[in-house]
């Protein structure tokens, strides 16, 4: 195991109507609040009256910025930040998923932040102050409600790049399971795919003598696996809406990776897709995660046979073959497949090859590689791009 320092400040209330002490707890932090969602689902649901009357109730004064798209855009970002500084904002409130989490960890960061936001993407500033920020979350997925990171989308060059820092988690998330019931099936799933990914990346690591951790992660998975059906089959079931709200923090925030190196490249080479076709973050994972595995499991072949095993019940063969390892690659397909997901390009639409423009770019021309438990350079991505559509026959 890793030496490691494990901080997680955001204060998490979990449960029916928590929604309700919004006011209350935003009054704590602010007197000037930016109320930032999404594209209305809030406002259908009726959501957004009872935020509103929350904040009148406890005399906080607000201006809102709603519009924040699937996979987030820059060009919102800093529309919020000149609110910001406009109207003297001292506490930003999302109301949403993890899009309008990180729009508005950006604005945060970018009002505080003595030029363009887009700097600190780049590696050209860094960040040394924001405006705190909370969080009432309407989708189990990103795990962005306590996460201390931020994706954006820059659409000049449909650059899709994260933000971290410690002081980027959101001072408190208010998150009602009931809220969820909304979802359509394919948000839903989605979802499922995206926090059963951040365990994986957490998962598959090379560091040895992380048996805790490794169980940990195991058992999310397995009740990622068996309560995402039960969700779809009854959008109403509040025990297994509960249980994936759950999972869906837990899995990102970083109480699974302590102690162990973890790898990201697949979440970066699925960007790529996302920022250039718009895809939903958890589609575009469900078709890369099999096909990083297919290209990376000769590296550490024991830690793919114990996920097989211990998440999918496939008993290892002892005979020096590759057959439990694969089986339990179709069955996460399967498992994505179940919950109807695509498991390849052309089962999202895209059918053109733009392969090798994505593998330079995920590299940022070939001066970094992705990931760690194989490092990977613009050839390697190339090839997984290659096996995201291969036939499904493999
Ligand atoms: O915009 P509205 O109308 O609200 O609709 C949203 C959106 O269309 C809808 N929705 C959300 N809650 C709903 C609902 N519809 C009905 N009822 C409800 N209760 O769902 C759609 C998707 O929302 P979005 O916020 O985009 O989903 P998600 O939470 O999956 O966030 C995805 C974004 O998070 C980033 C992804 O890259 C992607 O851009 N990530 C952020 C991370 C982080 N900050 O730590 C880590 C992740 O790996 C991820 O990269
Ligand atoms: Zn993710």
């Amino acid at each position: 195991m890793n030496n490691f320092v494990f901080k997680n400040s955001t204060e998490l209330v979990f449960g029916k109507a928590v929604e309700e002490q919004v006011g209350e707890y935003t009054a704590e932090y602010g007197s000037k609040v930016l109320l930032h969602y999404g594209g209305g689902s809030i406002k259908k649901t009726g959501l957004y009256d009872r935020i509103i009357k929350s904040l009148q109730e406890n005399k906080v004064d607000y201006v809102e910025l709603g519009g924040v798209q699937a996979n987030p855009r820059l060009s919102l970002v800093q529309e919020g930040i000149k609110l910001c500084h406009e109207e003297n904002v001292d506490f930003i409130l999302a109301v949403g998923g993890g899009s309008v989490i990180d729009s508005a960890k950006t604005i945060a960061v970018g009002a505080k932040y003595d030029g363009n936001v887009w700097d600190c993407f780049i590696g050209k500033g860094s960040i040394t102050d924001m405006i705190p920020l909370g969080v009432v979350l309407t989708i189990p997925a990103a795990g962005s409600e306590t996460s201390d990171s931020a994706v954006i989308t820059n659409e000049e060059g449909w650059l899709k790049r994260p933000i971290g820092h410690p002081m980027m988690r959101p001072v408190f998330a208010l998150l009602n399971p009931e809220l969820t019931y909304t979802l359509p099936d394919y948000q839903t799933a989605c979802g499922v795919s995206d926090m059963l990914a951040h365990t994986m990346e957490r998962y598959f690591t090379n560091t040895p003598n992380v048996d805790l951790t490794d169980r940990l992660c195991e058992a999310t998975m397995r009740s990622i696996i068996e309560q995402g059906p039960k969700v779809l089959e009854n959008p109403k079931d509040y025990a297994a809406r509960a249980e994936i709200m759950l999972a869906g923090t837990v899995a990102h925030n970083n109480s699974l990776d302590m102690g162990r190196e973890t790898d990201w490249a697949s979440h970066d080479i699925e960007h790529e897709l996302s920022g250039i076709y718009d895809l939903a973050h958890g589609a575009g994972l469900s078709i890369v995660f099999p096909a990083w595995m297919k290209y990376v499991y000769k590296v550490n072949k024991p830690r793919f046979e114990q996920f097989a095993y211990r998440v999918f019940g496939i008993e290892p063969q002892f005979d020096g073959s590759d057959a439990s390892i694969i089986k339990g690659i179709k069955a996460l397909e399967n498992f994505y497949v179940s919950m109807g997901l695509p498991i390849r390009l052309e089962d999202a639409d895209i059918r053109d090859d733009r392969y090798e423009e994505m593998a330079k770019k995920a590299t940022n021309n070939d001066t970094r590689t992705l990931g760690h438990f194989k490092p990977l350079d613009s050839k390697d991505i190339h090839e997984i791009y290659k096996l995201c559509a291969m036939s499904k026959k493999w």
